[in-house]
């Protein structure tokens, strides 16, 4: 494997990302929260970072821990690092080093630039430049206005960039990294998913033996597919729960339920709709919503584990991101980011935690999802928030809401699936207004309740840009929730972005 050190830079898991899309297995560690150097170890990649080196708390690496020890590949605030800590010169730059450059001088020879034709473009973004380096060092490959823009330390497997390969904008630095990793620390990108279904169901084998372990379904992608690995591991020794809170989509219960069984998932379906409905009664304030909807998850769930005799594990869908631990910017010292899946342990339930993908990215789960043979229909689903329409309707929930709601989504759904947008979209759903309006229905005057349809463009859902969708299609979606739903009499499209807006209402 290789080891990325990250120094806080907004770019590390994208490092990672492309590493493992060379099928090289990688993790990311805070620089002052180093791992275990174990034989598996291949090679070492330093991040960027957001300080200067010429800070005074800028984060502070013993480099020589690795330097001749490991191929190591120091990246943008690395790089100056290196040259700083070497004896060279580390300078503001007098010239904008900000977005696209060509490399104008390569080293073609060089092991580190193969395939790199010169005028390749590259991805520049710092504010310092590198003014001198030591005598030991070498320049491989420079741009019109960034002398030093790759170094190798001489006579060792250490080298410095000052471009970001991985980012896209660097044309070939998949290549770089391609070199870097394969030839130079000797990789051989045997990480693919099959290879890790193959060890991670061997290995849960070996940790849970003939132990029971009980696992949340969601419907959602993640839990999906930890159960079926799991399930694949140890067979009907996994006791699936998936709980109805009434909040779901229309007939989602049950259609999630049939592929969970057709999948062959010791599952058990638990219609708790009353009890959830009957909690949030009256309740309008978002936050309450979603602290009574987990509460009331937590005693259903709990309840029904209780009924698995003898369990000691609990299987989650816990994902890389989140428990990586991220180096903050305000400050070089480490904190753990806090998610609502990590350590959603209630204290009473007392047991061993399981999570066979908390190294993966979510694009890595449907990818191994879909090796193991994880329907589309479940791998290719929208998210959706756990708290589900509740915090699509705004305002108080109650029954005859949500089926409203429930109808008009099924059809604005339905209506992306037929028109090719679904999976154009990253998000959609249907909001329930907590106002009325005045209509008219032939010649009857009509005072009923007004649906908001929401699609946006995303990657990670931390930003958003509101989907462009073609007026004929809103106004099919229109025309058929009007003329199908009982209750609605007008429909609006959100042209909002995240931010100032957020994904949700609410
Ligand atoms: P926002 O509304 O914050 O949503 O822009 C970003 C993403 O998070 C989802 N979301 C939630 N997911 N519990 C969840 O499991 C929640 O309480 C929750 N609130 C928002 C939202 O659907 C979107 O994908």
């Amino acid at each position: 494997k290789i080891i990325i050190l990250d120094f806080g830079s907004q770019y590390t898991q994208l490092i990672a990302r492309r590493v493992r899309e060379l099928n090289v297995y990688c993790e990311i560690h805070p620089f002052n929260n180093l791992p275990e150097f174990d034989n598996t170890v291949k090679g070492v990649i330093f991040s960027g970072s957001p300080f200067s080196v010429r800070q005074e708390n800028a984060p502070q690496i013993d480099f020589k821990l690795f330097h001749n020890k490991y191929p190591l590949l120091a990246v943008c605030y690395g790089a100056q690092y290196l040259a700083q800590h070497s004896g060279g010169e580390v300078i503001p730059s007098t010239i904008r080093e900000y977005g696209r450059a060509n490399l104008q001088y390569i080293n073609e020879t060089h092991p580190l630039l193969k395939n790199i034709p010169r005028d390749s473009q590259v991805w520049m973004s710092h504010g310092d430049t590198i003014a001198d380096i030591p005598a030991e060092f070498e320049v491989i490959a420079s741009t019109d206005t960034v002398r030093v823009a790759a170094f190798q330390v001489n006579g060792s497997k250490t080298y410095g960039i000052q471009f970001h390969p991985e980012v896209t904008h660097s044309t070939d630095g998949k290549q770089l990294l391609e070199n870097f990793l394969v030839d130079i620390c000797g990789c051989s990108q045997d990480w693919t998913p099959d290879s890790f279904i193959e060890t991670t169901i061997s290995s849960l084998k070996e940790k849970i033996g003939n132990d029971k372990v009980v696992l949340g379904l969601s419907g959602g992608v993640d839990s999906s597919v930890a159960a079926v690995l799991l399930h694949n591991a140890i067979g009907k020794n996994l006791h699936c729960i998936f709980v109805d809170n009434g909040l779901l989509r229309k007939d989602e219960y049950t259609q999630v339920l049939d592929s969970y069984q057709h999948m062959g998932l010791n599952v058990r379906g638990i219609d708790a709709k009353d009890r959830f409905l009957s909690q949030l009664a009256g309740v309008k304030d978002p936050e309450q919503k979603r602290k009574i909807i987990g509460r009331v998850f937590i005693e259903v769930f709990d309840d029904a584990a209780h009924e698995v005799q003898d369990v000691s594990w609990l299987g989650q869908g816990t994902i890389y991101p989140d428990v990586i631990e991220s180096v903050s910017v305000n400050g070089p010292s480490a904190t753990i980011k806090s998610h609502h899946n990590v350590g959603g342990l209630p204290d009473f339930m007392k047991l061993k935690v399981v999570e066979p993908l908390n190294t993966l990215f979510k694009d890595e789960v449907r990818k191994v999802g879909k090796a193991l043979g994880i329907d589309d229909v479940i791998l290719g689903r929208h998210p959706f928030p756990g708290p589900g329409l509740a915090i699509r309707i705004l305002g108080d929930i109650t029954a005859e809401k949500v089926a409203i709601l429930q109808e008009a989504d099924a059809i604005y759904i339905h209506n992306l699936k037929a028109s090719g947008w679904y999976d154009k979209v990253w998000q959609a759903g249907a909001i329930f207004l907590p106002v009325q309006s005045v209509g008219v229905m032939g010649d009857e005057r009509t005072y009923e309740n007004v649906i908001c349809l929401r699609a946006v463009g995303s990657v990670d859902g931390m930003t958003a840009d509101w989907s462009h969708l073609p007026y004929e299609l809103l106004a099919k979606i229109s025309n058929d929730i009007i003329n199908n739903v009982k209750g609605i009499n007008r429909v609006v499209y959100d042209i909002s972005s995240k931010p100032p807006a957020t994904i949700e209402w609410e």
